[in-house]
C-alpha cells in the first residue's frame, strides 16, 4: 500500500491493528524501566500498549502522520490499562516531532517501508536517539526480494550510521517477522 489517507487507516486499523508481530516484537526487545521509547509509524499503537507493563518509569510516545490513525490510537489507548502513559504527536519520520537525543528505543515496525524518504527518517532517528539508544526495525514475513534485497537493506542502514547488533527472526504459527536492533555508531 502507497497511499495513506483516513480511508487506509480505518482499514489497516480493522485489519491489522493488532498484528502479532506488534507483541512478538515488542516482548523480544530488552528495555530498561525508565526507558524513553519512541514509535515511528505506531499505527493504533499496539507496539507500546504492549511494552508499557515494563517501562514503569519511562515515556512512551507515538509518532504518525495520519490524523485518522492517531484518533485510533488515542481510542484504543484509552481502553488500555497502561495507555493513558502513552502520548501521541502527528508527524512522519523524515520531520520526527521530538528532541535531538531525546529516545532510547526507536521503534520502527512494519513501517519503514511505508516512509517516504527513508534516508531522511533514518537521519531523523540518528538525531533524536541518545548515546547508546537503539533503533529497532521490524518487516512483517522479513525482507521481501531475498538475499541481494536484505543485503541493500543493511547496505542502507550501515550508511545512515547504525549498525545491526542483534538479528532474530520471529514466529508465532503463520505469522512472523524479522527484527533488527540497531545502534548509531
Ligand atoms: C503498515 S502500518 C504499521 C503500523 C504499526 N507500526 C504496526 O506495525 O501495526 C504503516 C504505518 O506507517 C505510517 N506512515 C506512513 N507514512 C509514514 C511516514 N512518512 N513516516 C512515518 N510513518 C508513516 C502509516 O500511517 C501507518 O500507520
Amino acid at each position: 500500500m502507497s497511499t495513506w489517507n483516513a480511508e487506509t487507516a480505518e482499514w489497516y486499523a480493522a485489519k491489522y491493528g493488532e498484528y502479532a508481530t506488534n507483541r512478538l516484537a515488542a516482548d523480544a526487545v530488552d528495555v530498561a524501566a525508565d526507558a524513553v521509547i519512541v514509535d515511528v509509524g505506531c499505527g493504533t499503537g499496539s507496539a507500546l500498549r504492549r511494552v508499557a507493563p515494563r517501562v514503569p518509569a519511562g515515556a512512551l510516545i507515538g509518532v504518525d502522520p495520519l490524523p485518522r490513525m492517531l484518533e485510533i490510537a488515542r481510542e484504543r489507548a484509552a481502553q488500555d490499562p497502561s495507555g493513558h502513559r502513552i502520548e501521541f504527536r502527528e508527524g512522519p519520520a523524515e520531520h520526527l516531532p521530538l528532541d535531538d537525543s531525546s529516545a532510547d528505543i526507536v521503534f520502527a515496525f512494519d513501517s519503514i517501508d511505508h516512509w517516504q524518504d527513508r534516508a531522511a527518517g533514518l537521519r531523523e532517528v540518528c538525531r533524536v536517539l541518545r548515546p547508546g539508544g537503539r533503533l529497532v526495525v521490524v518487516k512483517d514475513g522479513g525482507v521481501p526480494g531475498g538475499t541481494a534485497a536484505k543485503r541493500a537493506f543493511l547496505a542502507e542502514l550501515a550508511r545512515s550510521g547504525l549498525v545491526v547488533m542483534r538479528e532474530e527472526d520471529l514466529a508465532e504459527g503463520d505469522v512472523s517477522c524479522t527484527m533488527w536492533v540497531c545502534g548509531a555508531v
